[in-house]
């Protein structure tokens, strides 16, 4: 459903030893998403998951490459369109609203005003306050209240591909387990295609394809218990000499 050829997103660094550089966040990725699975992005701080999620949004233009969607080529397509077409996207660090309510912004994205309607899309969510409905969207709201509101807008409209961007950031141990819940039944009963951007454990055993990205480039693809080597073995620092020419944070001089 989503087809993802030779995709590189590149940055100059600029201020190097040997004056600007540059660099490809993104390296060459090639990969194609089946309808109706649950995809888990992990890998680790600074590896390129936020922007491979972008890319596939429209946020950030591509360096090249292309991307298809439904058998259509949307690689030139605006945020918007890619919006209509049927991908949504929730964002790791939410933005917040002056003078916005949790009910606005729930009405623009599931289309409706109606009470019943949003009452509904809400106890689909999860959240049981009615209160909750006319809270602010603002610097008021904890991180884990505005992870939720953002969870729930994403799922008010009803996305082909949901892309959730670390969706437990700030988000209680114990509302994980009925997040992961959530975004499986959404899997099962909507037929989303979900993209979930995370290290917790809960999201990637949940997962049917765990995709492993490394400094641009996938480095892994298959369950979690293949994965799980991979992952010790990144979060132990590694740091090693530089090779001629290398420049890594992770090797030293
Ligand atoms: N527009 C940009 N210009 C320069 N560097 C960028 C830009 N966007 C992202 N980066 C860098 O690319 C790397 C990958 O970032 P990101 O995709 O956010 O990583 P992740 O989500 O895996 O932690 C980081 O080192 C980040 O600083
Ligand atoms: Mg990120």
């Amino acid at each position: 459903m989503l087809e993802i050829r030779d995709l590189y997103y590149t940055v100059t660094d600029a201020g190097g030893p040997n004056g600007s550089a540059k660099r490809n966040i993104i390296d060459g990725i090639n990969f194609t998403f089946e309808t109706g699975k649950f995809y888990a992005v992990t890998g680790p701080n600074g590896s390129g998951k936020t922007t491979l999620a972008r890319l596939i949004m429209g946020i950030h233009p591509l360096s090249s490459g292309s991307i298809r969607f439904e058998g259509r080529d949307i690689t030139n397509l605006t945020i918007t369109e890619r919006a209509r077409a049927g991908i949504a996207y929730s964002f790791q660090q939410p933005a917040r609203f002056k003078g916005i309510t949790f009910r606005d912004l729930l009405a623009i994205a599931g289309g409706t005003e109606e009470e019943a309607r949003l009452l509904a899309l809400i106890r689909r969510v999860g959240i049981c306050s009615l209160s909750f409905l006319d809270q602010p969207v603002d610097a008021k709201l904890s991180g884990g209240e505005i992870k939720k509101i953002e969870l729930a807008t994403t799922i008010a409209r009803n996305p082909k591909l949901a892309i959730y961007d670390e969706p437990d950031t700030g988000i209680d141990l114990w509302t994980i387990g009925p997040m992961v819940d959530l975004l499986k039944r959404e899997q099962a009963e909507h037929g989303a295609t979900t993209i979930v951007v995370s290290h917790n454990r809960a999201f990637l055993e949940a997962a049917d394809v765990v995709l492993m990205v490394n400094r641009g480039k996938i480095t892994y693809l298959g369950n979690l218990d293949g994965a799980l080597p991979m992952l010790t073995d990144l979060s132990v620092c590694g740091f090693k000499p530089c090779g001629e020419g290398e420049r890594d944070a992770r090797c030293f001089r």
